[in-house]
C-alpha cells in the first residue's frame, strides 16, 4: 500500500468535472444519503487533501480555513471535514495519512489548532486528537444548502482538537463564526 496511492492538496475551485464526479461517488459510498449528489454536505471547504490510485480518488479530507472565537480569544484552525476512504482500501493507514498530510501543512502555516468532529474515538485519539469538555459550542445551522438559525450545544461528545503551537485550547464558549463542519 505505501506507494501505489499519492495525495494532492488541490484548492477547492481548481477541482475540474471529473474529479467532482469522483469525489461526489466517494462521499456517497463513504456517508451514504447524505450529500444528495454534491460534493459538499454544508459548505464548500476552501482545499481537500485527495489520494489518487492512477486517476482514481480513493480518500480525501477537505479543510476549511477559518478563525473561531474561543474563550474570546480569535484562534486559527484548519477544519477538517467529511474524511473518508473507498471501503476496498480501508484498514491501512489511508486516514491517518491523510491528517499527517494535513497536519504537517498547519504546523508551517498560521494555524492554532486542528479541529474535527469526529465519533472515530480509535482513529483520532491515535492521531494525536483530544477531546474538548465541556464544549459548549455556537454555531449557524445550515440545512438543505440555506442559513436556519444559530443554536449552541455541547459538543464534548464530538468535538476533537489538535494543537500545533503548543499551546493549550482556550478554556470558555466556542463560537464557529459560521456553519458547524
Ligand atoms: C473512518 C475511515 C476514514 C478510516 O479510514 P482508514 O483508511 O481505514 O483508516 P486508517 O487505516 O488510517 O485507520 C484505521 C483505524 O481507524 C479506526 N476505524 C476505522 N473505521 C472505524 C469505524 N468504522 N469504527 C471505529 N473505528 C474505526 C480503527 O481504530 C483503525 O485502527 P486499527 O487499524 O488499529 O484497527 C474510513 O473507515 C471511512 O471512510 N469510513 C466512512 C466515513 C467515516 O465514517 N468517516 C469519518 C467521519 S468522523
Amino acid at each position: 500500500m505505501a506507494n501505489d496511492y499519492h495525495v494532492r492538496c488541490v484548492p477547492e475551485y481548481e477541482i475540474d468535472t471529473r474529479t467532482a464526479t469522483q469525489i461526489v461517488a466517494l462521499l456517497d459510498e463513504s456517508f451514504p444519503d447524505t450529500f444528495d449528489g454534491r460534493t459538499f454536505f454544508k459548505q464548500l471547504p476552501h482545499f481537500r487533501y485527495l489520494a489518487f490510485e492512477g486517476e482514481t480518488v480513493i480518500g480525501q479530507a477537505g479543510v476549511d480555513h477559518r478563525v473561531i472565537r474561543v474563550g474570546g480569544k480569535i484562534t486559527r484552525i484548519f477544519g477538517i471535514i467529511d474524511l473518508c476512504v473507498t471501503p476496498a482500501r480501508r484498514g491501512v493507514g489511508l486516514a491517518a495519512d491523510l491528517l499527517k498530510q494535513v497536519e504537517r501543512r498547519a504546523a508551517t502555516s498560521n494555524v492554532d489548532f486542528l479541529v474535527l468532529m469526529g465519533d472515530l474515538d480509535t482513529l483520532y485519539i491515535a492521531n494525536g486528537f483530544q477531546h474538548v469538555a465541556p464544549a459548549m459550542t455556537k454555531w449557524l445551522v445550515v440545512e438543505d444548502v440555506e442559513s436556519v438559525a444559530v443554536i449552541e450545544r455541547d459538543l464534548s461528545d464530538c468535538f476533537l482538537i489538535k494543537p500545533l503551537k503548543g499551546e493549550n485550547w482556550p478554556v470558555g464558549q466556542i463560537d464557529m463564526v459560521g456553519y458547524l463542519f
